[in-house]
């Protein structure tokens, strides 16, 4: 076939065209595969057997769709005779039944082996630690080498190289626990204590966030996963099981006396003050964990503010009523004092 000049040109400009499209994909493709929720960027064993076993899926997946193809142009262009009954027989048993069995056959047998090591529990030098679904936040208690309780919410702290026995539970609706970056996710089923066992291999800061919808705020129900090296991990859980440090500041402890006034410690503790509300978080040492409000902000003061005055503006939903009415320097001394509490 004959092309004028011309044509030859527009051909030429319509494959650059879509060349450059299908790179612009890709690239916005790809940078889906980054960042603190990627599964593809596994920093615990768990996740890089899932990752593992993704990859090769995709490259079976790929291999099938290319051979599917082939064989339909093959059929079309190459050997239209093919299409008689006859003919096509071997590609019906063959292409339809026999080898589809193989490779699933070839992909759960893989599967299978994966699982004992996923499933087992962290076992002997293992660490427990229980993480409640409320709504719409994380309740997280470890116990000390000590045999003390130490709550906290919205952030876990792992100590690298280590298992951990997640013992999953809620007091109400079903949600479920997920750390992409370091392993697979499980249901917190209310009435139960499922267990999730996760073996973090790389330090480093990760998201983590409910996979089920739970309710209003369910998307807004993220949570930090901070690994660390032993020593740091010993030298934080220490720190969590302290009561907290009295307010430094004139300004703190107007916060703290606002604070204890205004009926905080009706729902939240702060230990070593009368405040031992359980409804909603421990914020014995807030002021030092990554995120605020379930992963939506920040613990700067001016983080505090926000949070305090507009609570369902942040988080629609929440549960926590906002205190707004409050005057301008009152929501400045309890951000004070809560920022403090580290
Ligand atoms: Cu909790 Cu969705």
């Amino acid at each position: 076939m004959l092309h004028s000049p011309r044509s030859v040109h527009l051909i030429a400009h319509v494959r650059r065209g879509a060349g450059l499209g299908l790179v612009a994909v890709g690239i916005l493709w790809l940078a889906g595969c980054e960042g603190p929720l990627s599964t593809l960027e596994p920093a615990g064993r768990g996740a890089a057997q899932i990752a593992e076993l993704f990859w090769w899926m995709t490259g079976g997946a790929a291999l099938v769709w290319l051979s599917v193809v082939g064989l339909a142009v093959y059929a079309i262009r190459v050997s239209p005779e093919a299409h008689s009954v006859r003919k096509a027989k071997w590609l019906i048993i063959g292409g339809g039944a026999v080898f589809p069995t193989i490779v699933l056959s070839g992909y759960l047998v893989y599967g299978l082996a994966l699982m004992p090591a996923l499933l087992a529990p962290a076992g002997e030098g293992g660490l427990q630690i229980e993480v409640s679904g409320e709504q719409w936040w994380w309740r997280v208690r470890y116990i000390t080498p000590e045999g003390e309780t130490v709550e906290l919410a919205n952030e876990v702290r792992l100590p690298v190289g280590r298992r951990v026995d997640f013992l999953l539970s809620s007091p109400d609706v079903i949600h479920s626990f997920w750390i992409p970056s370091l392993g697979g996710k499980l249901d917190m089923i209310p009435g139960r204590v499922n267990r999730l066992t996760l073996e973090p291999t790389k330090v480093g800061t990760y998201r983590g966030a409910c996979a089920e919808y739970c309710g209003t705020a369910h998307a807004l129900m993220q949570f930090y996963a901070v690994v660390e090296e032993e020593d740091a991990f010993a030298a934080w859980l220490t720190r969590q099981a302290k009561p907290a440090a009295p307010p430094t500041s004139a300004l703190a402890a107007r916060g703290q006396r606002l604070f204890l006034s205004n009926g905080c410690g009706a729902c939240h503790t702060v230990r070593g003050t009368e405040a031992d509300g359980v409804v909603g978080p421990d914020l014995t040492h807030v002021g030092s964990r990554v995120s605020l409000g379930g992963g939506l902000l920040p613990t700067e003061p001016e983080d505090f503010l926000r949070w305090v005055a507009h609570t369902e503006a942040v988080k629609p939903g929440v549960h926590m009523p906002a205190f707004g009415m409050l005057p301008d320097e009152e929501l400045r001394a309890l951000a004070a004092y809560l920022s403090e509490l580290e």
